[in-house]
């Protein structure tokens, strides 16, 4: 399959990028003994599941749904989390899982008897502290209800679980701000993380990146389970997927006011959601940062402020010409909606050898479906 020949919109996940990746997962494990779980919420593409597999222990999920696909399509360890789960979930998820990781005490006293013996109980702990750039993303902001702070931990209900997880980081890329956040760990919460047998550091760890002193993570990780004589897990998403996929779209239309504008046949509200809710520009592979021609890369949605980004290109853009919206993986696929009935981007995988692989294609029946199945009589 030739990229020219496929329909846009499409996301196109690049195995040998995605490979680069999960080779860092792997060095870190072998450095540090730690255990890797996929965040589902970041990216639950179970057509490569078979890539990923071999690297990682097993999944990390929300909702029940993720739950069972974790279990379904991965397999290795099924990790449940939900900052809220009903009596149903609950009864659901606890056959599947191995681990189930309450929110609240509440939560945990209410339905501990209904997971155990069949998984392994944990708790989420808040630690107070964070390295998160936004506050809509930080665990620790103010009123925050993910986790139990130090303050509110009843005793004897620690002694009835064999873990915790933490979750307090988004997109860190400095291995000393971890360090700080973990010693905090330690000082505030060493005493319960002795009696447990497994702790989660949760994701937000960006080891895939760059520069990042990835030997230092490992030994510290490595040090922190030593010290408290636990096995540690890492929840990544973003580590795993970040740079392997383009969402590629086509420039339908230029308009002008004042800025030129290209319009795709795509929108962040509907298939980049991400980009609109943390007002983070996208990327575009084919501009250049001291071309002569900026656009505004607008999307088709009928949202006045839907845009990609504003970005320079060395030649003017044309009608037609596609365009590569580049790391658009990460809590994109899972976030994909309908809104303005808007083509769903297609799914693709290029292999290792080249080849494109089909991983998913939606019509206007799935489109219609997603609406109503019936109607009123
Ligand atoms: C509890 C938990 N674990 C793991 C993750 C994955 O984080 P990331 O994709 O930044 O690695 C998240 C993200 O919100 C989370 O809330």
């Amino acid at each position: 399959m030739q990229d020219s020949s496929l329909k846009t919109p499409y996301f196109m996940i690049d195995e040998v990028k995605l490979v680069e990746n999960l080779e860092k997962a792997k060095q870190l494990k072998e450095i540090s003994g730690v255990k890797l779980v996929l965040a589902l919420k970041c990216f639950s593409t179970w057509g490569v599941f078979d890539i990923i597999k071999p690297y990682l222990d097993g999944t990390t999920s929300s909702g029940p749904y993720e739950v069972k696909l974790g279990y379904e399509t991965f397999g290795g360890e099924t990790h449940a989390y939900s900052v809220g789960y009903s009596e149903a979930d609950i009864i659901e998820v606890a056959d599947i899982c191995d681990k189930l990781i309450f929110n609240s005490q509440s939560q945990l006293q209410a339905y501990r008897h209904l997971v155990e013996g069949k998984a392994s109980i944990g708790l989420r702990l808040n630690p107070g502290v964070s390295c998160a750039g936004q506050d809509l993303a930080d665990p620790a902001r103010k009123f925050s209800r993910l986790g139990v702070h130090a303050d509110k931990i009843e005793p004897q209900l620690m002694e009835q679980l064999e873990g915790v997880m933490f979750h307090m980081n988004c997109e860190n890329k400095c291995v000393d701000s971890f360090i700080r956040l973990l010693d905090d760990i330690s000082a505030k919460f060493g005493s319960y993380l002795d009696k447990m047998s497994w702790v989660s550091l949760g994701g937000g760890v960006f080891f895939t990146w760059p520069g990042y002193e990835l030997e230092r993570l490992g030994e510290t990780l490595k040090a922190f389970s030593e010290k408290h004589s636990v096995q540690l897990y890492l929840e990544p998403g973003e580590a795993i997927i970040t740079k392997t996929t383009d969402l590629v779209v086509t420039v339908v239309d230029i308009v002008e006011n004042e800025k030129k504008t290209a319009i795709v046949d795509s929108a962040t509200e509907a298939h980049r959601l991400d980009t609109l809710i943390y007002d983070e520009p996208a990327t575009i592979q084919e501009s250049s940062e001291y071309g002569e021609h900026e656009y505004v890369i607008g999307s088709c949605s009928c949202l006045a402020g839907d845009q990609f980004c504003v970005a320079n290109f060395e030649e003017p853009l044309k009608i037609g010409q596609r365009l590569h919206v580049m790391d658009s993986a990460g809590y994109t696929m899972v976030k994909l909606n309908w809104f303005n009935g808007l083509k769903m981007p297609s799914i693709y995988c290029r292999r290792e050898n080249g080849q494109v692989e089909k991983l998913n294609e939606f019509d206007y029946s799935d489109f219609k479906r997603s609406l109503s199945q019936w109607s009123v009589s």
